[in-house]
């Protein structure tokens, strides 16, 4: 939600350094644009719309400077347009500063600022802390003061970045909203996000909130609220900058489709040992067995909550999943309860609002994200990461079956010496579990059938048992990306309601697997369907006798019960990207939506 780069040490490649990393963020906001170029005098230039008419505007009009910072918005304040763009400068142009997340206490201070003779330019609550910094730059002594004494009367989540005119430095704070430094021997970068420098470099410095960062070209420091410094560490980064191109596919969603099965194997490598029956996962080795666990999460991330907590409770953990956004009212985790949350960024505020109130109830706190350094990964006592590389796309797609498949790993390590069972299956349908995606991406008939149903009125997804958060997750997947009405449902509710609306211009899609008793009960649904003239996209390993009562058949293979929900997601998730593709919708970066939500 929103994404900001900075960099210094750059010299005259500092602008290119800049749309550089913009191009790299936008998945984190593409409402508006902008850069400010500092060292000797502060030059800004912001633009409505997606990076592109930044650029353009550059091309004829560019700023100078040896240093700078950029900001591509998402936006919580004021309509997208060039006033409310970032980055939003003092009365007199010195002062240049560029913000995510939300300064809560905006209003008293623009009223505050209003009666000191400020006149606002813009509806943002962002414009209050460059005039903030203007006034303390006549009472305090130095800019680095200024900027301090200006931070001191916020009260909200911030990641900000500032150049100040005359000043050869990039001042930066953080609070409850990501920020990462880049460290090179040249030039020190700043991103809200690592793809935001990862070209230049691979060695980072995590911000904690409450910190301050002073770049100053190959020179960086980090302080405490009270000026102090900080000692950090450097950190590598094992992600490359091939991963955050889209490597020739049209889009960053359909290259992280295809991806999964490399994406998985990562997940699992030097996890799993098949043959002994036996998952080590490294950084859990102090975690003892929890009686009972919580999940918290949200969106995609909350589907895959539901499917481990299906999973745990099979194995013989109790497990609830919670929409994180509803932790705070949601009766608390019972004593030796571990809360954990599901996140592929890390850094979705109401995942990490309700972590932080898991632990003010005392409870034990894990995180499962694809993000190394994160700060759900660091506020929690244990962190599980999904390794799944870097998703650019706004929709999810690896992470959420990377989570899938991390959730299998956990459940089985957790009860590893509950006795009275033997794991060996399950761990080799994981192991299979790549070449079965794989598989699913050569064959899959999605784009015939994207093309058959694209102009429906809506579309049901259904599902029971394993299926049920695979339906949903294929409703989301779809409306996210499509624009089209698109609802997901247990198998066994659509009797209750929904099927008042399933007509013949609405297909299903039913997602059966397996044999049994659920999977029959699905059929029987499918019949019901079928019996209102509603078309049925079977999504199937053909256990079941389905393929009889469906318009289409969308195979997957044959595998364990609990894996093969893994294989009829990536059919739902390929159908949902050929219908938007049909419809010309901008599939990586869906209107209204942003990667990484960092707001409640
Ligand atoms: C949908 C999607 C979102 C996220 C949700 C949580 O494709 O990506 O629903 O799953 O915003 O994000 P994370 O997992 O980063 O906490």
């Amino acid at each position: 939600m929103c994404g900001i780069i900075g960099c210094a040490g750059r010299g005259s490649d500092t602008l290119s350094v800049l749309t550089h990393g913009l191009n790299q963020l936008e998945y984190r906001g593409y409402d508006s644009a902008g850069v400010a170029l500092g060292g000797h005098r502060v030059g800004v230039r912001k633009r409505a719309g997606e990076i592109e008419a930044l650029e353009q505007a550059l091309q004829t009009d560019a700023p100078t400077g040896s240093l700078g910072i950029g900001h591509t918005r998402w936006s919580t304040h004021g309509p997208p347009n060039q006033d409310n763009a970032h980055p939003h400068t003092d009365s007199t142009g010195s002062v240049a500063v560029v913000h995510n997340g939300i300064i809560e206490n905006h209003q008293s201070l623009r009223d505050e600022l209003k009666a000191a003779g400020h006149e606002f330019r813009s509806d943002t609550d962002t414009e209050v802390i460059p005039r903030l910094i203007e006034e303390y730059r006549v009472e305090e002594h130095t800019a680095a003061e200024a900027f301090r004494a200006a931070i001191d009367r916020l009260d909200g989540s911030y990641a900000i970045a500032a150049v100040i005119e005359g000043v050869s430095a990039v001042f930066a704070v953080r609070n409850d909203s990501p920020l990462v430094l880049g460290i090179d021997t040249e030039a020190t970068y700043l991103g809200s996000d690592v793809p935001a420098f990862l070209g230049y470099t691979d060695q980072v410095v995590y911000l904690d909130d409450g910190e301050f960062a002073e770049l100053r070209g190959s020179a960086w420091e980090v302080t405490d609220g009270s000026g102090h410094p900080v000692e950090k560490s450097v950190e590598s980064i094992d992600w490359d900058i091939e991963q955050t191109t889209k490597g020739g596919y049209d889009h960053y969603m359909l290259k992280e489709i295809y991806e999964q099965p490399t994406a998985l194997r990562q997940g699992m490598s030097g996890r799993i040992d098949e043959l002994a029956g036996r998952v080590t996962l490294d950084s859990l080795a102090d975690l003892n067995r929890p009686d009972r666990v919580q999940f918290v999460a949200c969106g995609t991330s909350y589907h895959a909550a539901l499917y481990g907590a299906r999973v745990f409770h099979e194995l013989g953990i109790p497990a609830q999943s919670l929409l994180a956004s509803e932790y705070a009212t949601s009766p608390p985790p019972a004593d030796d309860s571990l809360v954990i949350s599901i996140t592929q960024s890390g850094e979705t505020a109401d995942t990490l609002s309700a972590l932080r109130n898991a632990q003010s109830r005392g409870a034990q706190t894990m995180t499962i994200t694809n993000v190394v350094g994160s700060t759900a990964a660091r506020e929690c006592d244990h962190a599980l990461h999904t390794r799944a590389g870097p998703e650019i796309g706004v929709a999810a797609t690896k992470t959420f079956s990377s989570q899938l498949t991390t959730l299998n790993l956990l459940a089985e390590y957790l009860t590893e010496d509950t006795g009275g069972r033997d794991p060996r299956e399950r761990l080799l349908a994981l192991r299979d579990l790549p070449g079965d995606l794989l598989s699913i991406i050569d064959d899959s008939r999605a784009a015939d059938i994207a093309e058959r149903f694209r102009d429906a009125a809506g579309y049901f997804f259904i599902g029971r048992g394993y299926n049920h958060p695979v339906a949903l997750e294929g409703a989301l997947k779809f409306k996210e990306i499509s624009y089209e009405y698109a609802e997901g449902l247990a198998a066994g509710e659509l009797k209750h309601g929904t099927l008042a609306l399933v007509t013949e211009d609405t297909p299903v899609f039913a997602v059966v697997t397996g044999d049994g008793e659920t999977a029959d009960k699905t059929v029987g649904n499918v019949k019901e369907i079928q019996a209102r003239g509603a078309p049925v996209v079977a999504v199937t390993d053909r256990q079941t006798d389905i393929a009889r009562y469906a318009d289409a058949v969308m195979e997957v293979p044959e595998t364990h019960p609990r894996v093969a929900p893994l294989l009829a997601n990536v059919q739902l998730q390929l159908v949902s990207y050929h219908v938007a593709n049909a419809l010309g919708r901008s599939i990586d970066k869906p209107r209204n939506l942003a990667k990484s939500v960092t707001v409640e």
